[in-house]
């Protein structure tokens, strides 16, 4: 019988013990160091009974039971088994993807047998839970020195714009005319993305909020950050939009175009670009409503939605936009200043006014 360590799973350390994470059936369990350092013998397909010859009888009946449950438990496959053929298709599958994209997916895919409260049960859970854990605020104020934008009219004119003209109209622009984008219509833009919703601004007990774009379970875990470059009366660098007060908070660092650019993985049009827009989620918000894996996911399709709406008001301002999800997050969460384990970066839109 020849058997390799099963590449659906990852290992790590935990309490002490190391713990076989098989993130395609959803099953983790901790592993002897015995089974650890064989698992090591059989990185590739190696067969038992070769492996096992040199050793005295009662050590090679030992580890010949470990080794049967390596097999049973999935840790180790037998080459041309049922779960080998499986393993080939994945590893097809996913190419060069690579392990850690197939991890995050397959963790967070849901299997038929997913768990899922009923809304009543899952409020209830949540009132047990506002009194012993108290949910993060959905609003965020940086301190420091703020800069207050213009009033907001109650019907902006922009949006008299039929949607279907827009929906048509809205293209990812990668060039931007060089003139500078007026800061109360960057302050409409902001407050449509990120300020509660003028028709719904109550924020609920446990932090639910309503903005113009949908997010899973009103968390709005998503926060918008400005660089200007080009904006009347603003003077440049990035800054924080908070949309419970509708100001912007000075972070400080101004970008030249090329760092602007290399953050945006070498993307010049993102570095010559008048206004971006990064927007970072704050984990915690989401976590405190929903703590299974799958959540991640839903903090991912929050940062989609929220861009089509940017795309949607920008073309319907005047304004050229393009996403960008190609990014060294790294030096975005140096300048912004998050902490990359609790607010991570998710994407930037660069805005300007459209070419001539
Ligand atoms: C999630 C996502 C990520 C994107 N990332 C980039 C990017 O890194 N660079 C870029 O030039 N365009 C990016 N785009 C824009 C797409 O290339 C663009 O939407 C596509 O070419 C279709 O063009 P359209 O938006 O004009 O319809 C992204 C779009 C989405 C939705």
């Amino acid at each position: 019988m020849r058997v390799k360590v099963a590449e659906h799973a990852a290992l790590f350390y935990r309490d002490g013990t190391v713990i076989w994470d098989d993130y395609l059936h959803h099953r983790q369990f901790a592993i002897s160091e015995t089974a650890e350092l064989l698992c090591r013998k059989f990185a590739r397909f190696a067969d038992v009974d070769e492996l096992l010859a040199p050793l005295a009888e009662a050590d090679r009946v030992a580890l010949r039971k470990v080794l049967d449950e390596l097999v049973e438990a999935g840790v180790l496959v037998v080459e041309g088994s049922p779960r080998h053929e499986e393993e080939l298709r994945l590893l097809r599958g996913w190419a060069d993807w690579g392990a850690s994209a197939r991890y995050f997916h397959f963790a967070s895919r849901t299997l038929g047998d997913a768990p899922y409260l009923g809304a009543d049960e899952h409020d209830a859970a949540l009132e047990a839970k506002l009194s012993t854990v108290p949910p993060p605020p959905p609003f965020r104020s940086l301190g420091g020195e703020r800069v207050p934008l213009p009033a907001r009219p109650a019907r902006p004119s922009w949006a008299r714009e039929g949607l279907f003209d827009v929906l048509l109209a809205r293209r990812t622009t990668r060039e931007f005319g060089d003139g500078p984008l007026p800061l109360g219509r960057v302050g409409e833009l902001l407050a449509v993305l990120a300020a509660p919703s003028p028709v719904r601004p109550r924020i609920g007990r446990s932090g639910t909020v309503f903005k113009t774009t949908p997010s899973g379970g009103g968390r709005h875990p998503v926060e918008v950050y400005v660089h200007a470059r080009s904006v009347e009366g603003l003077a440049p660098g990035w800054y924080h939009y908070d949309g419970s007060a509708h100001v912007l908070e000075r972070i400080g660092p101004v970008w030249t175009a090329e760092e602007m650019s290399e953050a945006a993985g070498d993307q010049e049009w993102v570095g010559r670009a008048p206004l971006v827009l990064a927007y970072t989620a704050v984990l915690e918000r989401t976590r405190w409503r929903y703590d299974t894996s799958r959540a991640y996911r839903v903090v991912q399709m929050d940062v989609g939605h929220l861009s089509q709406t940017a795309y949607l008001v920008a073309t319907a301002l005047g304004f050229g936009i393009g996403f960008t999800a190609a990014l060294r997050d790294e030096l975005v969460e140096l300048a912004l200043g998050c902490d990359a384990y609790h607010e991570v970066v998710l994407g930037m839109s660069a805005l300007g006014p459209l070419p001539e």
